[in-house]
């Protein structure tokens, strides 16, 4: 199965993503890294890794879907048929919802419904929950808010300081996100191990 992927930052995701391809675990050839940050560490990763990118900036289009536009026919051209999203920081509009509906899938690093939107992690730290963790979920016009796909919790031990915390949540991510679009490409949506 051809897949995209997109990501604004560091491309952690990314890079377990790539390794699951490339140890044969994960059914899919990646064929697209979309970026909305060309300054983001995730192309020099994508560019060891051998994967096409597009990186554009927001800012040089007219609008959202001007940009989502060009995405789409990008995605086209090379044949993409599901889009995850590994730290793209960005809403998804409706001109890539319609053009990939149900096949936009997203991680998210907090037990949602809790602590959507930005800095979940910092978020859960702030409200001192003894347990967060890791949602993987499709995509819908919302904010963090598609049906959920597969979760799983990290626990936060006193003495933790935020930073631990999110080294423990990103673990979990880099085993998780392979493992659900091994299951989505599988055919299996509810049995993820
Ligand atoms: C991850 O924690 C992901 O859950 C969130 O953004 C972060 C991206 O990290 N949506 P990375 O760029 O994959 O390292």
């Amino acid at each position: 199965t051809k897949i995209a992927l997109f990501a604004s930052g560091s491309g952690s995701n990314v890079q377990a993503i790539a390794e699951a391809v490339e140890a044969g675990t994960v059914p899919a050839e990646i064929v697209l890294l979309v970026c909305d940050k060309p300054d983001a560490y995730v192309l020099e990763r994508a560019e060891k890794l051998g994967i096409p990118t597009f990186a554009f900036k927001p800012k040089e289009y007219e609008s959202k879907e001007a940009f989502e536009t060009d995405i789409v026919s990008r995605l086209r051209a090379a044949g993409a048929e599901y889009v995850f999203l590994a730290g793209y920081m960005r809403l998804i509009g409706p001109t890539l919802l319609n053009a990939y509906r149900n096949r936009i899938v997203n991680i998210h690093p907090s037990l949602l419904p809790a602590f959507p939107g930005k800095d979940a992690i910092g978020q859960a730290f702030e409200a001192g929950v003894k347990i967060s963790g890791v949602t993987v979920h499709f995509v819908d016009e919302g904010m963090d808010t598609g049906p959920i796909i597969d979760q799983e919790c990290v626990r936060i031990h006193s003495g933790m300081t935020r930073d631990d915390v999110q080294t423990a949540i990103q673990k979990i991510e880099h085993t998780l996100y392979p493992n659900v679009i091994k299951n989505l490409l599988n055919g299996n949506r509810e049995e993820q191990n």
